[in-house]
Protein backbone atom coordinates (compact mmCIF):
# COMPACT_ATOMS: atom_id res chain seq x y z
CA UNK A 1 0.00 0.00 0.00
CA UNK A 2 1.13 3.45 -0.93
CA UNK A 3 1.68 5.49 2.17
CA UNK A 4 1.40 9.48 1.80
CA UNK A 5 4.89 11.11 2.16
CA UNK A 6 5.27 13.23 5.28
CA UNK A 7 6.41 16.84 5.90
CA UNK A 8 9.82 15.95 7.38
CA UNK A 9 12.23 18.49 8.89
CA UNK A 10 15.51 17.74 7.72
CA UNK A 11 17.14 17.11 11.64
CA UNK A 12 20.53 17.41 10.81
CA UNK A 13 23.37 19.09 12.63
CA UNK A 14 21.61 22.81 11.75
CA UNK A 15 18.67 21.78 12.83
CA UNK A 16 19.69 20.98 16.37
CA UNK A 17 22.11 23.57 16.83
CA UNK A 18 19.32 26.53 15.97
CA UNK A 19 16.77 24.65 18.18
CA UNK A 20 18.90 23.52 21.09
CA UNK A 21 21.58 25.39 21.55
CA UNK A 22 21.39 28.96 19.44
CA UNK A 23 20.43 31.50 22.13
CA UNK A 24 18.47 33.47 19.39
CA UNK A 25 16.36 30.62 18.27
CA UNK A 26 16.43 27.62 21.12
CA UNK A 27 12.95 26.47 22.49
CA UNK A 28 14.45 23.76 24.99
CA UNK A 29 16.70 24.15 27.77
CA UNK A 30 18.11 22.05 29.87
CA UNK A 31 16.41 23.03 32.88
CA UNK A 32 12.75 22.70 31.11
CA UNK A 33 14.20 18.71 30.28
CA UNK A 34 15.34 17.81 33.49
CA UNK A 35 11.33 19.09 34.57
CA UNK A 36 9.85 16.43 32.01
CA UNK A 37 12.13 13.92 33.15
CA UNK A 38 11.10 14.23 37.15
CA UNK A 39 7.82 14.39 35.97
CA UNK A 40 7.75 11.60 33.84
CA UNK A 41 9.90 9.16 36.04
CA UNK A 42 7.69 10.26 39.00
CA UNK A 43 4.06 9.52 37.12
CA UNK A 44 5.65 5.90 36.05
CA UNK A 45 7.01 4.98 39.67
CA UNK A 46 4.03 6.06 41.18
CA UNK A 47 2.19 3.40 39.07
CA UNK A 48 4.84 0.68 38.52
CA UNK A 49 5.41 0.84 42.61
CA UNK A 50 8.95 0.68 41.38
CA UNK A 51 11.92 2.16 39.96
CA UNK A 52 12.12 2.28 36.35
CA UNK A 53 14.28 0.34 34.74
CA UNK A 54 13.88 0.58 31.10
CA UNK A 55 12.83 3.59 28.38
CA UNK A 56 11.91 3.59 24.88
CA UNK A 57 12.50 6.88 23.78
CA UNK A 58 10.88 7.65 20.08
CA UNK A 59 12.08 10.59 18.31
CA UNK A 60 14.76 10.84 20.73
CA UNK A 61 16.36 13.73 18.73
CA UNK A 62 20.29 13.91 20.03
CA UNK A 63 19.30 11.46 23.01
CA UNK A 64 19.66 14.21 25.39
CA UNK A 65 17.33 12.83 28.10
CA UNK A 66 19.64 9.86 28.45
CA UNK A 67 21.99 11.46 30.67
CA UNK A 68 19.09 13.39 32.69
CA UNK A 69 17.65 9.69 33.12
CA UNK A 70 20.70 7.74 34.04
CA UNK A 71 21.55 10.34 36.38
CA UNK A 72 18.34 9.70 38.68
CA UNK A 73 17.93 5.82 37.90
CA UNK A 74 21.84 4.42 37.41
CA UNK A 75 21.85 1.48 35.29
CA UNK A 76 18.71 1.99 33.67
CA UNK A 77 18.19 0.60 30.08
CA UNK A 78 17.42 3.32 27.25
CA UNK A 79 16.86 2.32 23.62
CA UNK A 80 16.53 5.90 21.57
CA UNK A 81 14.86 6.30 17.76
CA UNK A 82 15.15 8.75 15.33
CA UNK A 83 14.88 8.93 11.91
CA UNK A 84 17.84 11.65 11.91
CA UNK A 85 20.66 9.85 10.10
CA UNK A 86 23.17 12.81 11.94
CA UNK A 87 21.52 12.39 15.32
CA UNK A 88 22.23 8.38 15.25
CA UNK A 89 25.86 9.05 13.71
CA UNK A 90 26.76 11.37 16.05
CA UNK A 91 25.24 10.10 19.35
CA UNK A 92 24.08 6.46 18.38
CA UNK A 93 27.23 4.87 19.90
CA UNK A 94 27.54 6.80 23.72
CA UNK A 95 23.34 6.75 23.88
CA UNK A 96 22.18 3.87 22.30
CA UNK A 97 20.42 5.74 19.34
CA UNK A 98 19.28 3.90 16.54
CA UNK A 99 17.76 4.86 13.45
CA UNK A 100 14.19 4.71 12.93
CA UNK A 101 11.17 5.97 11.68
CA UNK A 102 7.53 6.24 14.01
CA UNK A 103 5.57 4.70 10.78
CA UNK A 104 8.01 1.28 10.54
CA UNK A 105 7.94 0.55 14.59
CA UNK A 106 6.51 -2.44 13.51
CA UNK A 107 9.95 -3.41 11.87
CA UNK A 108 12.30 -1.71 14.94
CA UNK A 109 13.15 -4.89 16.88
CA UNK A 110 11.74 -3.85 20.09
CA UNK A 111 12.36 -5.63 23.04
CA UNK A 112 9.69 -4.81 25.58
CA UNK A 113 8.28 -4.45 27.91
CA UNK A 114 9.55 -0.88 28.68
CA UNK A 115 8.87 0.71 32.11
CA UNK A 116 8.59 4.05 30.25
CA UNK A 117 7.59 5.20 26.56
CA UNK A 118 8.46 8.74 25.65
CA UNK A 119 7.27 10.68 22.67
CA UNK A 120 8.33 14.30 23.67
CA UNK A 121 7.97 17.35 20.87
CA UNK A 122 7.60 14.80 17.98
CA UNK A 123 4.21 13.54 17.72
CA UNK A 124 2.76 17.22 16.07
CA UNK A 125 5.27 15.70 13.69
CA UNK A 126 3.60 13.19 12.11
CA UNK A 127 0.60 12.41 10.05
CA UNK A 128 -2.81 10.68 11.49
CA UNK A 129 -1.65 7.20 9.70
CA UNK A 130 1.80 7.60 11.04
CA UNK A 131 0.47 8.21 14.78
CA UNK A 132 -1.80 5.47 15.06
CA UNK A 133 0.65 2.90 13.35
CA UNK A 134 3.30 3.76 15.62
CA UNK A 135 1.38 3.68 18.91
CA UNK A 136 0.13 0.74 17.64
CA UNK A 137 3.29 -0.75 17.07
CA UNK A 138 4.35 0.45 20.45
CA UNK A 139 1.32 -0.48 22.73
CA UNK A 140 2.20 -4.03 23.03
CA UNK A 141 5.87 -2.75 24.39
CA UNK A 142 4.56 -0.91 27.37
CA UNK A 143 5.08 -2.32 30.51
CA UNK A 144 4.28 1.25 32.27
CA UNK A 145 3.44 4.62 31.40
CA UNK A 146 4.00 6.19 27.87
CA UNK A 147 4.59 10.23 27.86
CA UNK A 148 2.78 11.29 24.55
CA UNK A 149 3.18 14.69 24.67
CA UNK A 150 0.73 16.34 22.47
CA UNK A 151 -1.42 19.59 22.25
CA UNK A 152 -4.26 20.83 20.10
CA UNK A 153 -4.11 21.84 16.94
CA UNK A 154 -4.82 25.52 17.94
CA UNK A 155 -2.45 25.82 20.93
CA UNK A 156 0.24 27.77 20.28
CA UNK A 157 3.57 26.05 19.15
CA UNK A 158 6.96 27.37 19.35
CA UNK A 159 10.04 26.00 16.98
CA UNK A 160 10.06 24.18 13.82
CA UNK A 161 6.36 25.10 12.72
CA UNK A 162 7.05 25.04 8.93
CA UNK A 163 6.40 21.12 9.62
CA UNK A 164 3.71 20.71 11.88
CA UNK A 165 1.05 18.30 11.26
CA UNK A 166 -1.16 19.13 13.80
CA UNK A 167 -4.48 17.28 15.01
CA UNK A 168 -7.31 18.23 17.60
CA UNK A 169 -7.45 17.52 21.05
CA UNK A 170 -10.33 15.30 20.51
CA UNK A 171 -8.36 13.31 17.30
CA UNK A 172 -5.49 12.57 19.73
CA UNK A 173 -7.85 11.37 22.17
CA UNK A 174 -9.68 9.26 19.88
CA UNK A 175 -6.45 7.65 18.68
CA UNK A 176 -4.77 6.97 21.77
CA UNK A 177 -8.24 5.39 23.06
CA UNK A 178 -8.41 2.94 19.88
CA UNK A 179 -4.55 1.97 20.13
CA UNK A 180 -5.47 0.72 24.19
CA UNK A 181 -3.86 3.46 25.98
CA UNK A 182 -5.54 5.19 29.19
CA UNK A 183 -4.84 8.84 30.13
CA UNK A 184 -3.50 9.21 33.49
CA UNK A 185 -2.95 12.93 33.40
CA UNK A 186 -0.31 15.26 31.94
CA UNK A 187 0.76 13.71 29.16
CA UNK A 188 1.13 10.51 30.74
CA UNK A 189 -0.89 6.71 29.57
CA UNK A 190 -1.27 3.23 30.46
CA UNK A 191 -1.96 0.30 28.31
CA UNK A 192 -3.87 -2.74 29.76
CA UNK A 193 -1.63 -3.70 31.83
CA UNK A 194 -1.73 -0.66 34.63
CA UNK A 195 -5.41 -0.07 33.57
CA UNK A 196 -6.85 -1.21 36.80
CA UNK A 197 -4.35 1.76 38.95
CA UNK A 198 -6.06 4.59 36.88
CA UNK A 199 -9.26 6.31 38.86
CA UNK A 200 -12.18 7.33 37.31
CA UNK A 201 -11.10 11.14 37.95
CA UNK A 202 -7.70 10.57 36.69
CA UNK A 203 -8.78 9.77 33.70
CA UNK A 204 -10.47 12.85 32.53
CA UNK A 205 -13.62 13.75 30.82
C1 LIG B 1 11.77 18.63 18.33
S1 LIG B 1 12.78 17.19 18.16
C2 LIG B 1 12.49 16.38 19.74
C3 LIG B 1 13.69 15.60 20.22
C4 LIG B 1 13.55 15.03 21.65
N1 LIG B 1 12.46 14.09 21.75
C5 LIG B 1 13.38 16.11 22.67
O1 LIG B 1 12.39 16.12 23.39
O2 LIG B 1 14.28 16.95 22.78
C6 LIG B 1 11.82 16.20 17.07
C7 LIG B 1 12.54 14.92 16.68
O3 LIG B 1 11.59 14.06 16.06
C8 LIG B 1 12.25 13.34 15.03
N2 LIG B 1 11.24 12.83 14.11
C9 LIG B 1 10.39 13.55 13.34
N3 LIG B 1 9.60 12.72 12.62
C10 LIG B 1 9.97 11.45 12.95
C11 LIG B 1 9.53 10.16 12.56
N4 LIG B 1 8.56 10.01 11.65
N5 LIG B 1 10.11 9.08 13.11
C12 LIG B 1 11.10 9.21 14.02
N6 LIG B 1 11.57 10.42 14.45
C13 LIG B 1 11.00 11.51 13.91
C14 LIG B 1 13.20 14.37 14.43
O4 LIG B 1 14.25 13.76 13.72
C15 LIG B 1 13.67 15.11 15.68
O5 LIG B 1 14.83 14.54 16.21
Amino acid sequence: MMRAPQKLAKADAAYFRKWYRDPRHRVSTKAAAKRKVALVLAVAEYYLERPVRSVLDVGCGEGNWYPLLAALRPGLRYLGIDSSKYAVRRHGKRRNLQLGDFDQLGEAGLEGPYDLIICSDVLYYLSRATLTRGLRALVPHLGGVAFLEAYDRREPLEGDTAHLQRLSADAYRRIFRQCGLIACGSHCYVGAELAHRVTALERGG
